[in-house]
């Protein structure tokens, strides 16, 4: 891993490896993406916030024009507008937008994390790309365990449990659904996983989430994170 890499995530080898290509059709894509667009980040995208942080909040995969571009989270999309605004309402990011990777934010006993590190075509990773990329989140949930994980969409959720190698029938992913976790080889007793819809444009426009709906869920991590 580059050392700049490493100083801007704090987190172990086994969390995330800028050189990983273990997936042959997403390292292929980011050849080309990188052709085409060479200003563009276009490696797999660190996680991004505090390493020992209450909350771990994780995403699906870079977005073309986004993270893959800025190589920082939600940086430079839509889908980050509402979620950096929401983190810094609910007191977990030091400021609201989030258009360069150079803005100054710092978020706040937070971190943020994508299930799949590198850019899919049409946004899709495939279930291969996914399990085969769940060895990153798993080794960053390990490395320093939240209280609290926020999984935004079912294939974020899926990842989590994966990760902690829970079966997904026993959790069925809801927006705004909450699941105490049993303790494990992988967890200590007392975490939370909580859900929302992703914040991803589409959510946003159609109003299958609101800034409404999605405030809640944060304030209710805010309210699990106070009585700990
Ligand atoms: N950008 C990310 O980093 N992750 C997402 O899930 C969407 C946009």
């Amino acid at each position: 891993m580059a050392a700049g890499v490493k100083a801007a995530t704090g987190v172990c080898a086994a969390a995330f490896n800028i050189e990983c290509r273990a997936c042959p059709r997403l390292s292929a894509f980011l050849q080309e993406v990188r052709t085409e667009q060479p200003t563009y980040f276009a490696q797999p995208v660190p996680p991004f916030g505090v390493t020992r942080a209450d909350l771990l909040i994780v995403g699906l995969a870079p977005g073309m024009h986004g993270a893959n571009r800025t190589g920082r989270p939600f940086t430079g999309d839509h889908a980050g507008i509402l979620l950096y605004q929401t983190m810094f309402e609910t007191g977990f990011a030091s400021h609201a937008g989030s258009a360069e990777p150079d803005d100054g934010l710092k978020l706040i006993n937070c971190r943020i994390t994508n299930a799949v590190k590198c850019l899919p075509p049409q946004n899709k990773p495939d279930v291969a790309e996914i399990r085969r990329c769940n060895r990153y989140l798993a080794a960053e949930i390990v490395a320093h365990p939240p209280l609290a994980i926020l999984a935004l969409g079912n294939i974020a959720h899926q990842a989590v449990l994966l990760a902690l190698g829970l079966k997904i029938k026993g959790f069925p992913f809801g927006h705004h659904a909450m699941h105490d976790l049993p303790a494990g080889e992988r967890i200590p007793k007392g975490v939370r996983l909580f859900d929302s819809y992703h914040c991803s444009r589409y959510n946003t426009n159609t109003r299958r989430l609101t800034p409404e709906m999605f405030r809640a869920v944060f304030a209710d991590i805010r309210k699990f994170l106070g009585t700990k």
